[in-house]
């Protein structure tokens, strides 16, 4: 395979679940990858492969299984630290993208935090977050007091950097944003808001749950202090998120949970904390998840991250320039460049009924607020309907999201 084509029929041979029929032997055209991605035959086996051979507690016992379940795991760190230009001490294994950003806004807030929070401190997010990456820093600012402030979103749905230099000031500590929209699919200028954020001394959080699976991250480049992305949706096994942060910053973070396995000394009264990452990974680990990640980054690697992005722009262009065309339909977001979530809205048709006839057809998609509930608001609708497209769709794939929209007005009556 090139560095910049990839062909999705035959990788979606590798995806079994794709293979299936639903609603009465459709076949299934799967356009809800920005949820959850399906999972490659190595990566189920990769997690079999765990439990049927080496299943021990990492990090506990002298035996020899407890050697290779350890050996595993941390071998999955060094996968992930790899995948994204990072050392392998930076790297926090959670269980999803979710409990990384509590993580960082738990930890950040606490007593020991290396914030000394004063009266009118600012944390600064963006309207367009998934509730993952508001609502932790809603708990935030009422444990410190702290004002929430909020970059606004233009009408083609870029964030807007008109009132930037008075949003990003003195007071801000924090600023946490997502790197790529899961509901309009817009790329955030990462680089520029976290040297102005630097700037004046903030901490940088970035959301990368729907930018790391779909293209080449890194880190360093990025110039960001702390990241959080989830391994269900790029190939990898529920139950295992990422928390990578600069060893600097992680080092001066009390933890979020305690426990097992994350001490240096414990009497009946007190603990010392081990240095991150065990600092940050209390109990015993979700090896197996771990292990199954490491697999899917395996796959990614290998059909390239590079060819990986291409072939989703391809699509996601593809999809819009049709869409466009059609009477009554509305695309939100910006023309590009973006990433493959594509939201759109149907004249006079509810997108809970877009999404039932698109599913009737086999087609699935998301319908809802997609846990963006504030940027329905801005955009003054309760719901879209929203097609994601991921390494294993085909051209295919949007002919059928096209046909099935076309039904939808028919069915409803809604053109000619
Ligand atoms: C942008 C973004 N952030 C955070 C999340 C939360 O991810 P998880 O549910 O895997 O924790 C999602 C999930 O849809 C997302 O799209």
């Amino acid at each position: 395979m090139s560095a910049s084509t990839l062909n999705a029929e035959i990788l979606k041979k590798d995806f079994p679940l794709l293979g299936r029929t639903v609603r009465g032997g459709k076949k299934l055209v799967y356009l809800d990858s920005g949820a959850t991605s399906q999972k490659p035959t190595m990566v189920l086996d990769a997690e079999r492969n765990f439990y049927e051979y080496h299943n021990a507690a990492a990090h506990r016992g002298a035996h020899q299984l407890a050697e290779e379940a350890t050996e595993a795991f941390e071998g999955a760190r060094e996968v992930v630290a790899h995948f994204i230009g990072a050392h392998t001490r930076e790297v926090i294994f959670t269980k999803s993208a979710t409990e990384s950003l509590n993580l960082v806004a738990y930890s950040l807030s606490a007593a020991e935090s290396p914030i000394q929070w004063r009266p009118g401190d600012e944390v600064l997010v963006t309207e367009m977050e998934h509730h993952a990456n508001l609502i932790p820093w809603q708990e935030m600012a009422k444990r410190t007091g702290a004002r929430l402030r909020f970059i606004p979103v233009t009408d083609d749905g870029q964030l807007d950097l008109t009132q930037i230099d008075t949003l990003i000031n003195e007071k801000t500590r924090i600023l946490s944003f997502t790197h790529a929209s899961n509901v309009l699919g817009t790329v955030n200028p990462v680089r520029r808001l976290a040297d102005l954020a630097h700037a004046v001394g903030a901490i940088v959080v970035l959301d990368a749950c729907q930018s790391v699976p779909h293209e080449s991250v890194d880190v360093t480049a990025l110039g960001i202090d702390l990241m959080a992305f989830s391994g269900h949706k790029m190939l990898g096994p529920t139950g295992v998120g990422v928390l990578w942060g600069r060893f600097e910053i992680l080092e001066s973070m009390p933890p979020f949970l305690t426990g097992g396995s994350m001490i240096e000394v414990v009497t009946l009264e007190s603990a010392t904390y081990s240095l991150p990452p065990k600092r940050f990974e209390a109990g015993v680990p979700n090896m197996a998840q771990a292990v199954g990640l490491a697999a899917a980054i395996g796959y990614l690697q290998e059909v390239g991250m590079h060819a990986i992005a291409h072939h989703e722009e391809d699509l996601v262009t593809s999809a819009i320039a049709q869409l466009e065309t059609m009477p009554g339909v509305k695309v939100l977001g910006p023309a590009g460049p973006r990433g493959g979530a594509l939201s759109f809205l149907v004249d006079d048709i509810h997108p809970h009924d877009v999404g039932q006839v698109l599913d009737d057809d086999g087609i699935a998609v998301r319908v809802g607020h997609h846990c963006a509930w504030p940027l329905m608001r801005r955009f003054g609708v309760a719901a879209t309907t929203r097609a994601t497209f991921y390494l294993y769709n085909t051209h295919e794939d949007v002919s059928s999201l096209v046909s099935g929209i076309r039904r939808a007005q028919q069915f409803f009556g809604t053109t000619s």
